[in-house]
């Protein structure tokens, strides 16, 4: 069974992250995001992945190639953004593709029950089965109310008015042909707007699911993943994390620093005596100098902090970057990556 996983968005909420890096790749956890999605649609007896890429699109095959355990990965660029169901258009064109399809947004980590979702669609014979998850607040997201045999009664993306359920499209369709017909070709279209929205009332099921699912698409819930990755949350196969609760690369020189809880170190990373770094997520090669306090933050690849200097919770800080000794990043900024990283 194939997957087709959109990747090619430019991920600007969570620039500068995603300035040089593209989000599907981005490091979650000490390892490229997608490798937890490939592990899971594996698990559900995936065996074929078109990776739809655009924007940074030769940074995911550079790091994802041609295969993933036993699954095969083949790649289709666009040149212009296609939104979400262009893509899966453009893919089309393309051919080899199955008369079922599932498309997924290259964003979303769950353990989320694909096999089920797969039974539902075919017992119910839709014409597509969107995944939907219960989530506290769903302001930033479009709803999906179903009728009781799970028949979608509305597609309704985000508005001020009180939302009639809290579930909402998670991000994980199964599609028959038939809608992939529905797509016109060479412009940008989305499911969201365009296509499923047509399809209420003509074959569009929902599949409520009560897994874990997030979207990693912003820093503080890449950084929730990443702690629930840590803690457990959810399962995976992740080495197994220090006494803090942290992950740290066997290359990490760390002596004389105080890493936890929940931190993550990528490999290369030193961090100087008597600094402190607490659920903080360092990319590879990031130096901290002696004495410094890093809190719920996320630092890119190579960045250099010097010695005192203390960045706050939510701040995230961009590829290269140089923190001067002593200074104070604030809570929540952004620090752009240096421009050779961009
Ligand atoms: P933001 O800019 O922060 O909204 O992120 P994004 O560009 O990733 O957009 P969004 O989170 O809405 O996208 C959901 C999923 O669709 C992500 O996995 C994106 O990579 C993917 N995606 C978004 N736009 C495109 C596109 O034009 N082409 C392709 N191939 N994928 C896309």
């Amino acid at each position: 069974m194939q997957a087709l996983v959109l990747a090619g968005g430019e991920g600007t909420r969570l620039r500068p992250l995603t300035s040089g890096v593209p989000k599907p790749v981005l490091p979650l956890a000490g390892r490229p995001f997608l490798i937890f999605v490939l592990d899971w649609l594996g698990r559900h007896g995936i065996d074929e992945v078109i990776l739809s890429c655009g924007f940074l699109g030769d940074g995911v095959a550079r790091v994802l190639g041609t295969e993933h355990r036993g699954i095969a990965l083949r790649y289709v660029n666009e040149d212009e953004p296609l939104g979400t169901a262009g893509p899966v258009k453009l893919a089309a064109l393309h051919g080899g593709l199955e008369d079922r399809l599932i498309v997924l947004n290259g964003d979303v980590l769950t353990d989320a029950d694909l096999t089920a979702e797969l039974d539902q669609h075919s017992r119910t014979g839709a014409v597509a089965t969107l995944a939907l998850t219960a989530v506290d607040d769903t302001s930033s997201y479009g709803v999906v109310p179903t009728d009781d045999d799970g028949r979608v009664e509305a597609f309704l993306e985000k508005s001020g008015a009180p939302a009639p359920t809290n579930r909402i499209n998670a991000g994980v369709y199964v599609l028959e042909r038939d809608v992939l017909d529905m797509i016109p070709d060479g412009r940008a279209v989305s499911f969201e707007r365009e296509i499923f929205p047509e399809l209420v009332g003509n074959g569009l099921y929902g599949y409520s699911d009560d897994g874990y699912w997030i979207d990693i698409g912003t820093p503080d819930r890449y950084l929730e993943a990443t702690w629930d990755l840590l803690a457990g949350v959810l399962g995976s196969d992740l080495p197994p994390r220090d006494e803090s609760g942290s992950l740290i690369a066997d290359s990490c020189i760390t002596s004389g620093a105080r890493i936890g809880p929940q931190a993550v170190l990528g490999p290369h990373c030193s961090v100087g005596a008597g600094a402190w770094l607490e659920r903080a997520v360092l990319h590879e090669r990031v130096i901290v100098g002696a004495d410094c306090h890093i809190t719920e933050s996320v630092l890119g690849a190579g960045v250099v902090v010097g010695h005192g200097a203390r960045i706050e919770a939510r701040a995230v800080v961009g590829s290269g970057a140089d923190i001067p000794a002593g200074a104070v990043v604030k809570a929540g900024s952004r620090v752009p990556a240096a421009a050779a990283a961009r």
